[in-house]
């Protein structure tokens, strides 16, 4: 498993570019920044160095958690997945390349897809000095038009991406990625309801080409949830103190909260039932709220049982349980 937080290499090589910037600017263009991702209008407001800074400071440490989750569920189903190339789509400052290479020793080879010139700019400027990340392939452009020619890569992936795109471009990019997918496929968007929706359709998308889903779901049936019903994930990080200086916060952690889908060319052999929430206890059981290959279901692990409660009580929203959940509940 791969933590959660930002690896060294990475902090230091933000923090070295954290001399003579001012932490009260870069505050109010964080703030100007987030705004203006609340209300729909993506990153197109980062527009030089301390934007780009500003936002690098205040989102990757959360979008870098939230792909290192995903990552770890996919490796959990395959362990033995060992990746030599990666193409990061919408890379921005390199949050999922990063996250990517921490997870996956084998990747040698980084291709990067960007629209954003700042953006750009800070990534390359962060691996300058790198030792995991020694040299990055990175071209600036509208992505649904210059993935035509990227190398296709084991790995291909995007964080946070999708979402500023319409239907059209979406849709042509997702296939565009998939084309260009030797092996594995990963999409993480923001935990929201409209996040889920986007995942979905992906997710249906590639299905109807082919794809098998590795993680979050065990199967590649449609999804059982109703609506109001959605699905979600959360991933705690800590905050250092420029994150909360820029963020205004006082709590030393926060909570992401993400959605993701990785697919596969090849079917995989066993895919685990996926903890859809936290698991609730009360004085007479832990309950968990399960998908599996079945539907969604109350897995329920009475007190009196002690294997299957003992089992129960280490399970957390978002783990895989491998076992049949009628083994583990009594
Ligand atoms: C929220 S940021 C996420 C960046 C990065 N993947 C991460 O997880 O931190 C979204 C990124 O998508 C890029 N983007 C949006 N539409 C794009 C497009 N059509 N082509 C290339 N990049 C695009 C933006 O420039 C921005 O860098």
């Amino acid at each position: 498993m791969t933590a959660p937080d930002l690896p060294a290499e990475l902090t230091a090589a933000l923090n070295a570019r954290l001399h003579g910037f001012s932490r009260s600017d870069a505050a109010a263009r964080s703030d100007a920044i987030s705004q203006t991702y609340r209300s729909g209008g993506g990153s197109a407001t980062i527009r030089n160095e301390t934007d780009a800074l500003a936002y690098a400071l205040a989102r990757m440490p959360a979008t870098y958690a939230a792909v290192t989750a995903s990552l770890n569920a996919l490796q959990e189903v395959r362990p033995d997945f060992a990746p030599a190339s990666l193409l990061d789509c919408g890379a921005g400052p390199g949050t999922a390349t990063w996250a990517c290479a921490e997870a996956f020793p084998s990747l040698d080879a980084f291709t990067l897809l960007d629209a954003n010139p700042a953006l750009r700019a800070l990534a390359l400027g962060l691996v300058q000095d790198s030792h995991r990340i020694p040299a990055m392939d990175y071209t600036l452009g509208d992505a649904t038009a210059k993935i035509a020619d990227a190398l296709s890569a084991d790995l291909v992936i995007a964080s946070y991406v999708i979402n500023e795109l319409n239907d059209a471009a979406r849709t042509k990019l997702v296939a565009a990625m998939w084309a260009k997918t030797n092996d594995t496929l990963v999409i993480v968007e923001p935990g929201t309801p409209a996040g889920y929706q986007r995942i979905l359709d992906a997710r249906a998308q590639l299905i109807n080409t082919g794809a098998h889903v590795i993680a979050p779901c065990p199967h590649d049936d449609a999804c059982p949830l109703a609506k109001p019903d959605w699905c979600h994930f959360s991933q705690r990080l800590q905050r250092s103190r420029v994150h909360k200086q820029l963020k205004s916060a006082e709590l030393p952690y926060e909570d992401e909260k993400f959605i993701y889908v990785a697919l596969t060319r090849e079917p995989v052999a066993r895919r685990p039932s996926r903890v859809l929430a936290q698991p609730l206890t009360t004085k007479i059981a832990i309950t968990a709220k399960l998908c599996t290959n079945e539907g969604v279901i109350a897995a329920s692990a009475p007190r009196r049982a002690k294997q299957a409660y003992t089992k129960f009580r280490k399970l957390d929203w978002g783990d895989a349980v491998f076992d049949s959940p009628a083994s583990s509940a009594e």
